[in-house]
């Protein structure tokens, strides 16, 4: 059977106070609107249709990798004026069309399918998603008959105080029946407390046309709407739960989940160990046998087995087997670090190879350099790779030993096993095997502190 969605993603979200469209704040590090779209993707959907209206082109950007089409609903009318602007997407169609909101990133693959299954083995016209919650208050009340049916969805606003009391929601979330969805949709008039043309008054007029109409109930968790700033946070707090205890299943030990912040598309092998405060963003993949010691920020990075990481931030490079960093190194993007490397306290990579068994322990900044094996940075060494007009690049062969505070002016080479006495700058080529010295000699001046009278 034909299945196709719509995302209503037109509305201000006034309560946020925001100059982001409301659906592009991000749960662990992905746009509200986003986590929907790749929900239904995995459900077996095949055209998704998103209805954007404020913030359009911004939404569109935001969502136009994802392969999905658009309608524009200039002025928000409600919820049923927004599936109707999106009527051309649908219109030609027969099979079943599932409405979500681009709000609601909670939403499971597992709800999403059930609502399916359930709205075509019952052979209903339209099914609602519900949720029996104690607090219903702001949502649509499903009111059923004496008998148990649905009969119609009541917004808030609008309720009765009998309806006031009914604790099965609407959220938001519904699957139709394509041809019976066209027939009807027109019918839907703003006459109600808000002036706005319902989506969910459509239910009632399918009722009126003696249509079966279905509801489903799931956990309230996953209907979680976001109008506020405050629900954002419990949303990110939902979501960071259910990707903390995927890794946990998978054989992950985060000592905090409450305080381990992971991305929705981070890999992570097992045994692998995370301490508090560790954020870890983006398509990041870091390997089994790793050791995140506290506070780190790793983002579009892939870490090898056995890594062990202090207090560093870590942007879009690789890190290979065993080697440690930090605490409070700085790998900037592009570097890419070897095997059993060390990458010590207050050491800034950027852009940069350094390969398998080099030590920079202490004090260096390393950019726009490829580094060989088996090196030594002495404490301090500066690569000084931007000349105020261009960044050049610094070639240090294998196993060259680089003494403290030494500065490497670059376009510069220092070929293998080579030897730099400490405080050089060097500027020229240092050939293999060589020592190089490159400071000023030093000079005694005999009595000089009793002359001078400093003498104490
Ligand atoms: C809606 C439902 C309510 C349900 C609740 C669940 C209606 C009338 N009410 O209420 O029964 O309990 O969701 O969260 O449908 N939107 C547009 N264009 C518009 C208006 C809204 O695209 O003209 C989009 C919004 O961007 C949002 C979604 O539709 O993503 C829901 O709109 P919102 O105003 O938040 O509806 P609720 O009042 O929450
Ligand atoms: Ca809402």
């Amino acid at each position: 059977m034909y299945k196709c969605s719509v995302i209503l993603a037109a509305g201000k979200g006034k309560r946020m106070k925001t100059k982001l469209p409301k659906v592009l704040h991000k749960v662990c590090g992905k746009e509200l609107v986003n986590h929907v779209i790749d929900t239904l993707k995995n459900c077996d959907i095949k055209d998704i249709n998103v209805v954007i209206g404020n913030g359009a082109e911004e939404v569109k950007r935001a969502t136009e990798n994802r392969n999905v089409y658009y309608s524009l609903q200039t002025e928000q009318l409600g919820t049923g004026h927004a599936l109707i602007c999106s009527k051309d997407f649908f219109k030609d169609k027969k099979g079943i069309l599932t409405v979500f909101t681009g709000d609601a990133p909670l939403i499971t693959e597992e709800s999403v399918k059930k609502l399916m299954e359930f709205h075509v083995k019952g052979n209903y016209k339209a099914t609602i998603l519900t949720s029996l919650v104690e607090d219903a208050t702001g949502y649509g009340r499903i009111i059923r008959s004496d008998s148990g049916e649905v009969e119609k969805i009541v917004e808030h606003k609008d309720c009765s105080e009998e309806e006031l009391k009914v604790n099965e929601i609407n959220s938001g979330m519904y699957c139709f029946d394509i041809e019976e969805l066209v027939a009807n949709l027109d019918k839907l008039n703003n006459n109600n407390c808000q002036g706005e043309y319902y989506l969910t008054d459509v239910i009632e007029i399918l009722k009126n046309e003696n249509h079966k109409v279905g509801a489903i109930d799931i956990n309230a968790d996953e209907i979680k709407g976001v109008n506020s700033r405050i629900q954002l946070a419990e949303a990110e707090e939902i979501m960071r739960n259910r990707i903390n205890k995927k890794h946990m299943e998978n054989g992950v030990t985060i000592i905090d989940p409450k305080t381990t912040y992971i991305g929705n598309e981070v890999e992570i092998g097992e045994d692998t160990i995370i301490y508090p405060g560790n954020v870890i963003e983006g398509k990041t993949i870091i390997k089994g046998d790793c050791i995140l010691y506290p506070n780190s920020r790793i983002k579009d990075s892939i870490i090898e087995v056995g890594v062990t990481i202090q207090s560093s931030v870590i942007l879009e490079s690789c890190i290979g087997e065993n080697t440690t960093v930090g605490p409070f190194a700085y790998v900037r993007p592009e570097s890419q670090i070897g095997k059993n490397v060390r990458i010590g306290d207050f050491v800034e990579i950027k852009k940069s190879k350094i390969d398998d068994n080099t030590k920079v322990s202490h004090l260096t900044y390393i950019g726009d350099a490829e580094v060989g094996s088996g090196c030594n940075f002495g404490c301090g060494t500066v690569v000084v790779n931007y000349d105020g007009k261009h960044k050049n690049k610094t070639i240090i062969g294998d196993n060259s030993f680089i003494g403290c505070n030494v500065n490497l002016v670059s376009p510069v080479e220092v070929e293998d096993n080579t030897y730099i006495a400490a405080g050089s700058t060097i500027t020229k080529k240092v050939p293999s095997g060589a020592l190089a010295v490159a400071r000023a000699k030093q000079v005694n001046k005999e009595g000089w502190m009793e002359k001078s009278g400093l003498k104490k």
